[in-house]
Formats: C-alpha cells, sequence, structure tokens
C-alpha cells in the first residue's frame, strides 16, 4: 500500500528540484537574501552564533542563513550548508565562491537523516525548512544527535499565513484555491507551525531542552517596487505556482490585482515595506 507520508515528502522534494524553481531562487538570490537578512540577524542572536563555532545549517536553499553565518563564525569556525535539492544548494555555493567565503561547504542531505556524525556541532539552525519534513521530530532527534553537549538548535518557521508578506496566500485561500491549513496540520504547509505552541512542543518532544518559542516581528526590506515583489513572489512560490498558472487569464488578472493591493501601500522610495510574523524556537543539548 502507498504510504501518505512517502508520497507527501516526494511532492516536497518535486516542488524544490523542479527547474522553474530552481531558476526561479537563482534569478531572485539577490533579493531574498537581503530581504531575509533580518531574519538571519535573529536567528545568530538567539543562537549566540559567534566566531570559531561550528555550525550546521538545514534546508539551506538559496544560502540563506548560511552565508550570513559563515560571516560570523569567521576563518576559525565553519558553516556546513545542506539541503535535499542539490538545484538549490548549487545557487547557495555560487554564491559562497562570488562572497570569496572560503569557511562554507555544501552537501546534499535529508534532514531526516543527516550524513554526520554525533556531536560535531555548536549550533543547528533551519530557517523555512522545517514545515516540509513528514517526520519532522524524526529530523529534530537527528538535528540533537549531531549537537554537541551544550550546543543550540534554532530553528524558524512562518507564523500565521494572514500577514501582508503572503498576499498571495491569502488571496488563494480567501478564493478557495487552495486550503487554509487548520490549526495542528501535519500538511506539509509553509504554516505547519503557524499556531503558538507546536513548534515548541515538537522540539521538547525531540528530547532538547530548555526550549523557548516565540513569535517575532521582522523587518522585511525588498529592494523594488509591489509589482517586482509580485514577478518574484510568483517565480519562488513553489508550493503554489502551479495554482496560479490554472486560472483563467481574466482571473489572474483580478488575482494580481488583489494581491498589490495589499503590497502598493507599503512601498516606499526604492523599498517595499513587508515586515513578517515568524515563530522562533530554540532549543539546547544538555
Ligand atoms: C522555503 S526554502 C528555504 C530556504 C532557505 N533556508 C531560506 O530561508 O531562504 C525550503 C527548503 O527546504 C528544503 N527541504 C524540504 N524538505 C527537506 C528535507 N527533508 N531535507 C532537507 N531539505 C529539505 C527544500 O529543498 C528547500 O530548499
Amino acid at each position: 500500500m502507498p504510504n501518505p507520508t512517502d508520497d507527501a515528502k516526494c511532492k516536497v522534494a518535486a516542488d524544490w528540484t523542479r527547474d522553474l524553481t530552481i531558476q526561479g531562487w537563482r534569478k531572485w538570490q539577490p533579493e531574498m537574501h537581503a530581504g531575509s537578512e533580518e531574519t538571519s540577524r535573529l536567528i545568530i542572536n538567539l543562537g549566540g552564533i559567534d566566531s570559531g563555532m561550528r555550525v550546521l545549517d538545514l534546508a539551506s536553499g538559496s544560502g540563506d542563513p548560511a552565508l550570513s553565518i559563515a560571516h560570523v563564525v569567521g576563518g576559525e569556525g565553519h558553516v556546513i550548508a545542506t539541503d535535499m535539492s542539490e538545484g538549490m544548494l548549487r545557487i547557495a555555493q555560487d554564491c559562497a565562491e562570488k562572497e570569496g567565503l572560503g569557511n562554507l561547504s555544501f552537501r546534499v542531505a535529508d534532514m531526516e537523516q543527516l550524513p554526520f556524525e554525533d556531536a560535531s556541532f555548536d549550533r543547528v539552525t533551519c530557517r523555512f525548512g522545517i514545515m516540509f519534513v513528514p517526520d519532522h521530530v524524526r529530523a529534530m532527534r537527528e538535528m540533537l544527535r549531531v549537537l554537541k553537549p551544550g550546543g543550540k538548535v534554532v530553528l524558524v518557521c512562518w507564523a500565521h499565513w494572514d500577514q501582508p508578506f503572503h498576499a498571495g496566500n491569502i488571496a488563494i485561500i480567501k478564493r478557495g484555491l487552495g486550503p487554509a491549513p487548520p490549526p495542528g496540520t501535519q500538511a506539509l504547509t509553509p504554516f505547519r507551525f503557524q499556531e503558538a505552541g507546536t513548534l515548541g512542543t515538537a522540539m521538547r518532544q525531540a528530547g532538547l531542552e530548555n526550549v523557548q518559542e516565540q513569535e517575532c516581528r521582522v523587518p522585511w526590506d525588498f529592494p523594488g517596487s509591489a509589482k517586482r515583489f509580485w514577478e518574484m513572489w510568483y517565480d519562488i512560490a513553489a508550493p503554489y505556482r502551479s495554482i496560479i498558472d490554472g486560472l483563467e487569464p481574466k482571473e489572474r488578472e483580478e488575482f494580481v490585482r488583489e494581491v498589490l493591493e495589499v503590497w502598493t501601500p507599503r512601498e516606499n522610495g526604492p523599498f517595499l515595506h513587508l515586515g513578517v510574523r515568524i515563530v522562533v524556537g530554540v532549543g539546547e543539548k544538555a
């Protein structure tokens, strides 16, 4: 009998390895990196990441927060950026080369089965990735295994879907084109841990200690107009692009108009000021 967990994972793998997804993230890497810099900064601060540390970043995609962390740990430290999608990771690798970062290496890895030795990292980070893993507690146990005693894990997920950054999702959900993730859902959507407490509970269940979960508001300044942000959102929205592609031309026009109505008032000079609400979980290994 087919295993629904395997099916869900195959859909995630297909979304994140398809050429269109990789092309989109490659094209918009500079804007994504710049806009999300504050989120990476928060991970670095809450995780107490410092010079000389050895850090494992999971689901690094096109390189965030691994690239920012590599600057902080410096020449005495090291960062390993990992992802299940080789294509996504190649974008990160090209950026590291351009930045001349010699302390960052890359490895294709599934979070549920990490190819690293026990107790080999000071910190484990994962930004906007744990939501896509079917057995997230198993993945968190893997993080705990590879962490040195006294080390920390920092996980970042999206808070509730109804926030301006996600105007595209709001339009999809409100038009019934896709379901709103129900509370406590197991569905592998970006909003899997949107309900307060769910991320922290999973981290404790995995055996992490002194777990602190908090919702944070972080600036997300996109260097461009609302229209340009829409172009980016469409190009990188791996799980949703096919829904938008399925719209009739008139419906699509109306859809884009609705989305731009939310974003355009946030334009200010050369920037679009969005701000995001995220859930951050920090836990330790005793
Ligand atoms: C939204 S992107 C996040 C990328 C990056 N961390 C960022 O914040 O911009 C999600 C990433 O999770 C990766 N991913 C999904 N499931 C995974 C798994 N089981 N193991 C490793 N990576 C996974 C995808 O390939 C994709 O690159």
